[in-house]
C-alpha cells in the first residue's frame, strides 16, 4: 500500500516514562503501546516515532524531518518551556509543526503556560490525554 502521509512524532524528556510517570497526570500507557494503536488505527498513513532525553537531539531531529515529512507532531515536553533552540528549529523548517502535551499545562504550574514553540506552530493541541496525539494527527488528515 502507497502510504499518503508521512508524519513523525517527536517526544521530548521524561516522556520515555510514560506509563510509570506521575500516573494521576500522565496515565497509565507507555507510549510505545499507545504508537502501535495509533499505527493500526492510521493505516494509510506513514508514521515514524523518535524520543529524546537531549535538547540538541530533538533539534537536529526537527531539522531532519523538514521536507521528509509532511507533518511533524512535537511533545517538546520540559524543553517546551525552556527551549530558545527548539522553537527556533520549529520556526527554521516549512513542513508544519503541531505542539501538543498530554496535560492541559495552563492549568498547571505557571513556568509551564509559557511555550517557545507555539507561536511558531501550526497548531497547539493540549490537554487530551494521548488522544491529544490522535487529534494532531486528525489535523494533518482533514482537509
Ligand atoms: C507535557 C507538559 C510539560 O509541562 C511537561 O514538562 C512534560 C509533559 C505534557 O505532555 O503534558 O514533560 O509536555
Amino acid at each position: 500500500m502507497n502510504k499518503e502521509l508521512k508524519i513523525l512524532i517527536i517526544n521530548g524528556p521524561n516522556l520515555n516514562m510514560l506509563g510509570k510517570r506521575e500516573p494521576e497526570v500522565y496515565g497509565n500507557q507507555g507510549f510505545e503501546d499507545y504508537f502501535t494503536k495509533l499505527q493500526f488505527k492510521y493505516k494509510t498513513t506513514e508514521l515514524s516515532y523518535y524520543q529524546s532525553n537531549i535538547e540538541g537531539e530533538i533539534i537536529t531531529k526537527i531539522q531532519e524531518g523538514d521536507v521528509a515529512f509532511d507533518g511533524i507532531v512535537l511533545n517538546a515536553a520540559a524543553y517546551t518551556h525552556t527551549s530558545v533552540g527548539i522553537g527556533d528549529a520549529v520556526k527554521a523548517i516549512s513542513t508544519p509543526v503541531v505542539e501538543v502535551h498530554i496535560s492541559n499545562t495552563f492549568g498547571r504550574e505557571e513556568f509551564r503556560h509559557q511555550s517557545f514553540i507555539s507561536k511558531n506552530a501550526a497548531g497547539v493541541i493540549l490537554g487530551f490525554g494521548l488522544k491529544s496525539y490522535d487529534l494532531a494527527i486528525e489535523g494533518f488528515l482533514i482537509d
